[in-house]
């Protein structure tokens, strides 16, 4: 489908009733909607936004295309929990009014200050010659939930030495100081991140550039955050624009983290350790943290990148969003976990163990296209073993270690219905040893894999056949053990 400018920039309000009728019957219609991830009733969901706990629940925003599965006037979309496990659609939160956001709200932040939730975004904006002018601004959220904007940004523009490209304000608190970070482009199109400090949340004075090692690092670098984590400060973004270098960097954009010692607020410098990938799988960007009440530093990502064809395109829906992580640092390495809550949903336990030896298994207990799974693979002698996921007549995904290369392996060249091929069919990561932890979550179009508590995470989407639901252990040339429980979702 072709979009016209006039198509993609419209506002939720328009939708006739007509369009909202063919959008639900061609969604309700799709094999693949998700049974437990956050996903937007049709229409195109993208970033995770203003992730934070407000008066006793969760509140987490996304950026929402009502009107198809292409990026247009993005709204926030909002959703709320008490449990991390169970979302409930609250509808749209912030739609463009002003002129200085005519052409989207774009991605930001939530913070809670005296019993208000702090709403802090993008106002994207395009002129009659379609320049893009970007400025932050602030809505605010009362106890009952009303959100009102302010009538003009904070920030009303990028500083001199900045490109347009200047978005996704990230706000926290040190002492009696809010401190913002804003990703940005320099002139000579090199990414980096902008802090700003403010003593109300209102008036925001630049403090310059935050000061790492990488000054020429893509181009980009969306989606910044900021926090400390045990004695680290962590420094997050999403850079657009790094090139492919070994296992890394495989995807279309990127997301990581540089962890150092805590960030110097007074000069913007961050002492700091490599880039690291969070997410080692096909489909994940723009992530984003908040703190728990009970002080876990949680993470929520949009499964899905930008400029990738998906198999739910045509139906008029696309991506969803990642289940929420918990983070920690463990030798200096950024740890992700499932975060416990969903241990509530564990249901229907099944449990197998395998002695294989230059075989393939089938398992009769054990299958599915929605459930959560844990399990040990020790090689003792096999070149590769590992599991085949929903299986199926000619389709398969499979995780495996490959004693051989070293590396844990995830492989969906024959998954189902194609897509973004153009980015390669297998991703993998490094690693020596013959045991391997791994903890599944399979959703209909889905799967979230942590190896080893966390140490690694492949998240990617998939699209086979409702019926590839089969479940294989497998050895090669050689013998391994593999140990699997498994809990079916309803
Ligand atoms: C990241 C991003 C953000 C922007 C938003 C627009 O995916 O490009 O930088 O605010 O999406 O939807």
């Amino acid at each position: 489908m072709e979009w016209s400018q006039e198509a993609r920039y419209r506002t939720y309000e328009s939708m006739t009733t007509e369009e909202r009728l063919k959008l639900e019957g061609s969604v309700s219609a799709s094999p693949w909607r998700q049974r437990y991830h956050i996903q937007p009733m049709y229409g195109l969901l993208n970033d995770p936004n203003g992730f934070v706990w407000f008066n006793g629940r969760y509140h987490l925003f996304y950026q929402w295309f009502p009107f198809g599965a292409v990026h247009g006037m993005k709204h926030w979309f909002h959703t709320e929990s008490s449990n991390l496990v169970e979302w409930e659609n609250k509808g749209v939160a912030m739609k463009p009014e002003y002129t200085f956001e005519s052409h989207g709200i774009y991605s930001g932040s939530g913070f809670v200050h005296k019993n208000s939730l702090y709403l802090f975004y993008t106002g994207n904006k395009r002129d009659e010659e379609w320049n893009r002018h970007s400025s932050q601004c602030l809505a605010i959220m009362n106890s009952s939930g009303k959100i009102t904007k302010r009538d003009e940004p904070i920030i009303k523009r990028q500083p001199n030495g900045y490109t347009e490209h200047f978005r996704d304000p990230k706000v926290w608190q040190v002492e009696d100081e809010f401190y913002m970070v804003v990703g940005a482009q320099r002139e000579n199109v090199t990414g980096c991140i902008l802090l700003y400090q403010s003593p109300d949340l209102i008036a925001w004075s630049l403090l310059g550039e935050i000061e790492t090692n990488e000054m020429d690092f893509g181009y980009m670098w969306e989606c910044p955050d900021y926090f400390t984590l045990q004695t680290h400060g962590i420094l997050l973004c999403s850079p657009q624009g790094l090139k492919l270098a070994g296992d890394s960097y495989h995807n279309i954009y990127h997301s990581g983290v540089w962890v150092g010692k805590p960030l110097n607020v007074e000069n913007g410098h961050f002492d700091h350790g490599d880039f690291q990938e969070l997410d080692a799988g096909f489909d994940f960007y723009a992530p984003q943290t908040t703190l728990s009440p009970d002080g876990r530093r949680l993470l929520v990502g949009w499964m899905g990148l930008p400029e990738i064809e998906y198999p739910t395109d045509s139906e008029g829906w696309a991506h969803c969003l990642t289940i929420p992580r918990e983070l920690s640092i463990k030798d200096g390495i950024l740890y992700q976990q499932p975060v416990r809550e969903l241990k509530e949903k564990r249901k229907n336990e099944a449990r197998t163990t395998m002695n294989l030896s230059d075989e393939v298994r089938i398992s009769s207990e054990l299958s599915g296209d929605c459930f959560e799974m844990i399990g040990e693979i020790e090689v003792v002698s096999a070149k590769r073993a590992g599991l085949k996921l929903r299986v199926g007549k000619g389709e398969k995904t499979l995780l495996y270690l490959n004693m051989e290369t070293q590396k844990v392996v995830l492989d969906r060249t024959n998954a189902g219905v194609a897509f973004g091929q153009a980015y390669g069919s297998i991703r993998q990561k490094h690693y020596s040893k013959n045991k391997i932890r791994f903890h599944i979550f399979m959703d209909t179009s889905s799967i979230e894999v942590f190896v080893n508590d966390g140490e690694m995470v492949f998240t990617s989407r998939l699209f086979p056949r409702k019926e590839s639901q089969g479940i294989q252990f497998f050895a090669e040339e050689g013998t391994a053990k593999i140990d699997v429980v498994q809990w079916k979702y309803d």
